[in-house]
């Protein structure tokens, strides 16, 4: 950048083609999908052309109908205009229960109603500006640990180990003594064999699936929970503990539940909100710093925005002076939402995409699809900020763009990410430079969130 007056609109506009998988030309089916290994590995990797080119879907699943919706107003209903009709499936539930029990992310009606109010305070924008110090000096901590030398550092790793820290220090007050190595090979285990596509998971008997990655993902989230639930017994009985979201909880369960329901009700949350709190948003850094490595105009840009922001010094303000990076960072989910697909089950008859919706069904809203639709977006599989530009936002139905979900249980920690991810990213670019490693390919994996497979190798050189 040579002239400081420039702004991004004068610049032509940038357009590459990201990794994704090609479309099949046909639909394959349920079951060659659940015996392919590289389908039921990777769900993106068997989704027919059709998926992005029309509104409706429908598929049947043993007794099951799962209807496919990408018709935006349709989605407001499901989310918004008559929520109270859908509900998490059974089988998220039963998915989730093992690792999340009856959290926030987990449990329905007034039980979810109850957590929701005790725990929106932590998420306001007045507390995630009071996180922000935190966010810049953990940001800053990831960049001294960095080489720098040019060489490939994997920035997957690295967004992990820096968004773990974050939400062990701003929820936990840096106190569940989970080593980070070791915290993130568990996870990793757990998202794959609860990722995967099996046929046990469809009849309810995942507990009983005897497949290697299922074995390992039930260890794991026995080591968690074990580990979690030693931090969440030695806080419920310290007498000066201090005043941090968990120990929130645990008083508020603890006023209104007898003494075991307590404890488990503020483990579950713990173990929600650590993983929730972290592997998305570290997916969606990994996206972010590939986008930019691969696109040198949009990478100096951002790079420009980001030491002139740095320069004013408040890391208060720093994340509301970086307008291209929050394009950037909004087309990142699209492209590569860490959530891909989001599931409800209707309690009630319905109507969606003029199709009768009967009690029992599943519908079924795909961020990976809707966010590359061929109706919805121009040119829907190339990098282009542009999208986001705040007037081109302005002709887009809220509902064809879905990262965080949308309605009552759209994602609480929405806030803290959108602030942490900009100010992180942003420490990154004023400090490096990134590029491509030769000959190592990426590819986006759905597992239970969509990360990059094999993680994201980066040439990267301190300025
Ligand atoms: C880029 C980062 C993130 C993305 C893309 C993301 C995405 C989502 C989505 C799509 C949902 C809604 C799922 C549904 O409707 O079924 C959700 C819910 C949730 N998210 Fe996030 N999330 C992110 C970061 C976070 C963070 C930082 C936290 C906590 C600190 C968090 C905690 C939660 C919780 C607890 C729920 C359940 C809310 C409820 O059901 O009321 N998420 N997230």
């Amino acid at each position: 950048m040579t002239d400081a007056s420039l702004t991004y609109a004068h610049v032509p506009p940038v357009r590459f083609r990201p990794s994704a998988p090609e479309p099949l030309e046909r639909d394959p089916g349920l079951l060659p999908m659940l015996f392919s290994p590289r389908m039921s590995r990777n769900v993106l990797t068997a989704i027919p052309r059709e998926a992005f080119e029309r509104s409706y879907r429908q598929v049947k699943v043993l007794n099951l109908t799962y209807h496919g919706i990408n018709e935006p107003d349709a989605i407001k209903r499901v989310f918004l205009d008559n929520a109270q009709n859908y509900r998490r499936p059974g089988f998220v539930k039963r998915m989730l229960q093992p690792i999340l029990g009856d959290s926030l992310l987990n449990t329905e009606g007034d039980a979810w109603r109850g957590q929701r109010r005790l725990m929106a305070g932590t998420f306001t924008p007045h507390a995630v500006d009071a996180v922000t110090p935190l966010f810049a000096r953990l940001a800053e901590r990831s960049c001294d640990r960095t080489p720098g030398d040019g060489g490939p550092v994997d920035m997957a790793a690295e967004a992990t180990r820096t968004t773990l820290e974050v939400i062990d220090e701003a929820l936990y007050s840096g106190q569940t003594g989970m080593p980070f190595q070791e915290v993130s090979s568990l996870v990793r285990d757990v998202m794959v064999g609860t990722g995967q596509l099996r046929l046990s998971l469809l009849l309810g008997l995942q507990g009983l699936d005897p497949g290697a990655a299922q074995r390992r993902a039930r260890r794991a989230q026995r080591i968690l929970a074990q580990r979690m639930g030693g931090f969440i017994r030695a806080r419920a009985a310290m007498a000066d503990a201090p005043d941090d979201f968990i120990t929130r909880l645990y008083r508020t369960f603890a006023s209104e539940h007898p003494h075991d329901e307590a404890i488990q009700l503020t483990l579950d949350n713990a173990m929600t909100f650590f993983v929730a709190g972290h592997e998305t948003t570290a997916n969606g850094l990994a996206w972010a710093v590939y986008l930019l490595a691969s696109d040198d105009q949009a990478q100096t840009w951002a790079r420009e925005e980001s030491l002139a922001a740095w320069r004013e010094g408040d890391p208060a303000l720093v994340a509301e002076r970086l307008p291209y990076l929050r394009m950037v960072w909004e087309e990142t989910l699209r492209l590569y939402p860490p959530v891909h697909r989001i599931d409800r089950e209707a309690l009630g008859d319905d109507e969606l995409c003029g199709q009768r919706i009967r009690k029992g069904d599943q519908v079924t809203i795909w961020p990976w699809v809707l966010h590359r639709h061929r109706t919805l977006w121009d040119e829907p599989d190339l990098f282009n900020p542009e999208n986001f530009d705040p007037e081109a936002k302005l002709g887009r139905h809220r509902y064809q763009y879905i990262p965080f979900g949308a309605g009552p249980r759209i994602c609480i920690g929405m806030g803290f990410a959108q602030t942490e991810a900009l100010i992180i990213l942003s420490r990154w670019l004023a400090t490096f430079r990134f590029a491509p490693a030769p000959g190592r390919k990426v590819e986006p994996l759905a597992d239970f969130t969509l990360r990059p497979q094999g993680g994201m190798p980066l040439l990267v050189e301190r300025i």
